[in-house]
């Protein structure tokens, strides 16, 4: 790479600077990453006259194959707007590419603020103009009138072995009920592979009571689509299928979204 570097734990100031410049509240959220055990790994700085002036990542999802989320990815506000993050954003491409990475997917959030405007329309404008295509736009997902959208660009062909995907009777359970990060009211269920059955229609029911008791505004949850039974059951339960990220676990296995509007 020739103008990212790996993220040192001495960057970790500078960085938050860099984030701070654009947002505070993102700032705190990022420095409480970086300061968990291997909250660096995989986290790069860009850097101009000796100042680090960008900083990017990504992360890896359990069970899936070579993809990849895009993690922390700021330019300081005086460096901004000067094709620093076109350059940034091709160098980590270029990266995930050698390893041979197959899929990388972003969440860019649609906040107004009322000073500085929708300050994430950049970062939206240059996923697209990098071949990133929008999935999945969950309304309402960080907070009231603030949306979630989900990008992915695809890294290398697909298999040609993708089409055939077999539906899996896999045991699933609940485990947990919890407030997403990052957002104001917006709940999902932990969920395990476990048992001998999917989840019934009853199970669903206690999960939305409970949410709705903790005055949750939404829950969102996720699966892969060829787990059988968990979509009826989720629909008979008064979910609605909100999304899907094609090629999400491998290529050919999906990973279907489902709202809940309380
Ligand atoms: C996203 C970010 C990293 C991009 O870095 P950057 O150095 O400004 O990026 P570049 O200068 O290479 O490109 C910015 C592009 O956005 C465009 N842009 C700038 N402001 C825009 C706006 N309000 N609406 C739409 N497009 C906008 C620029 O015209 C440019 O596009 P072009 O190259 O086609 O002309 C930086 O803007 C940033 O830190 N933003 C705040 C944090 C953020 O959104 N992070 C991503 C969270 S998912």
């Amino acid at each position: 790479m020739n103008h990212l570097r790996e993220m040192q734990p001495e960057d970790i100031r500078p960085v938050f600077e860099v984030i701070e410049s654009q947002d505070e509240d993102d700032a705190e959220e990022a420095l409480a990453c970086y300061q968990e055990i291997g909250g660096i790994m995989d986290n790069f700085v860009m850097e101009a006259n000796g100042r680090i002036i960008g900083v990017t990542g990504y992360a890896m999802p359990p069970a899936c194959d070579d993809t990849y989320w895009l993690e922390w990815t700021y330019v300081h506000d005086d460096y901004a707007n000067q094709g620093n993050g076109r350059i940034m954003l091709n160098e980590l491409i270029q990266h995930l590419k050698d390893k041979n990475g197959r899929m990388l997917f972003v969440k860019v959030s649609d906040y107004v603020d009322e000073e500085d405007g929708a300050i994430y329309a950049a970062a939206l404008h240059l996923y697209k103009s990098l071949g990133f295509k929008e999935q999945i736009i969950h309304k309402d997902y960080y907070d009231e009138d603030e949306a979630q959208t989900i990008l992915s660009l695809r890294l290398r062909e697909s298999s040609s072995l993708a089409n055939d995907v077999p539906m899996q009777d896999c045991p699933v359970q609940f485990n947990a009920i919890f407030e997403i990060a990052d957002t104001d009211g917006a709940y999902s269920f932990g969920w395990h592979e476990e048992g001998d059955a999917v989840f019934t229609n009853k199970d669903v029911s206690i999960g939305i009571q409970q949410a709705r008791k903790d005055e949750a505004r939404a829950i969102f949850l996720s699966f892969p689509q060829n787990y059988s039974k968990v979509s009826e059951t989720l629909i008979a339960s008064g979910f609605k299928h909100s999304g899907t990220l094609y090629d999400y676990f491998e290529d050919g296995v999906h990973e279907d979204h489902f709202t809940y509007v309380l």
